[in-house]
C-alpha cells in the first residue's frame, strides 16, 4: 500500500484547489491511500521557534516523513506560491538537518480561474524542490485553467479530460520512477 499525503495551498472553504485535492480521493490507483492534511492553523514561521515548533507543525512534519509520496495542490497568487503554502513548507523544512521533505517524491497540481491555470506557481514550487531535495513528478502537468467551468456547484470535478489527467498523475506518483 502506497500512502500519499496531500495538502492544498488555499484555506478557502470553496477553494477549487481543495476541491481538486478532494477529487483525487475518487481517482486513486489500486493499493494507494490519500490522506489530506489541512494547513489551516499553522502560524507564521519564526526561526526562533524552529527547533520547538507548534503542535500543528510537529504533526505536519511527522505526516510528511511517514508518507511514501506527497501531493501538493495549489493556487497561484501574484504569479507565485501562496504564502499559506510557502509558510507551511518553510516550517517543515527546518531546522537545518531536519528537513521533512528530504528525498520525498511529490506531484504538483494547480487550479486557477484564469487562462494559465497556476502554471507559474508550479514552476516556483519546483524551484524550491531543488533545495528541499524533493523529486518532482514531471509529467503529466495538471494545470486546471478556467476552474469555474471544471467544477460543479458542490465542488465536484466534472471535467472528464481533467479527471483523466489527474488519474495519470496519481498513477505516476504511486508507481513511477523517483
Ligand atoms: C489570485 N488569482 C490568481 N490567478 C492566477 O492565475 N494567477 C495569479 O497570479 C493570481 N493571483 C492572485 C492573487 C491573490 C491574492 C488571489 C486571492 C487570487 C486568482 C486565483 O486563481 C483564484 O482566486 C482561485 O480561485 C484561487 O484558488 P482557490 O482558492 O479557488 O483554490
Amino acid at each position: 500500500m502506497i500512502h500519499i499525503l496531500g495538502f492544498a495551498g488555499s484555506l478557502r472553504q470553496k477553494s477549487y484547489n481543495r476541491s481538486l485535492l478532494r477529487a483525487c480521493l475518487e481517482l486513486l490507483p489500486p493499493d494507494t491511500a490519500l490522506e489530506i492534511f489541512d494547513l489551516e492553523g499553522i502560524p507564521l514561521f519564526n526561526q526562533e521557534f524552529e527547533a520547538s515548533p507548534p503542535p500543528k507543525v510537529i504533526e505536519f512534519k511527522q505526516k510528511i516523513k511517514a508518507a511514501d509520496a506527497l501531493l501538493i495542490v495549489t493556487p497561484e497568487y501574484n504569479y507565485s506560491v501562496p504564502g499559506v503554502l510557502k509558510n507551511a513548507m518553510d516550517w517543515a523544512s527546518r531546522p537545518s538537518g531536519n528537513n521533512s521533505f528530504q528525498g520525498k517524491k511529490a506531484a504538483i497540481m494547480s487550479a486557477s480561474t484564469g487562462m494559465l491555470g497556476g502554471a507559474r506557481a508550479q514552476y516556483h514550487l519546483r524551484q524550491s524542490f531543488v533545495t528541499l531535495d524533493m523529486y518532482a513528478v514531471n509529467q503529466p502537468e495538471v494545470i486546471v485553467t478556467f476552474a469555474a467551468q471544471k467544477f460543479d456547484d458542490q465542488g465536484r470535478l466534472v471535467d472528464e479530460k481533467t479527471r483523466e489527467a489527474v488519474q495519470v498523475l496519481l498513477r505516476t506518483l504511486s508507481t513511477g520512477p523517483g
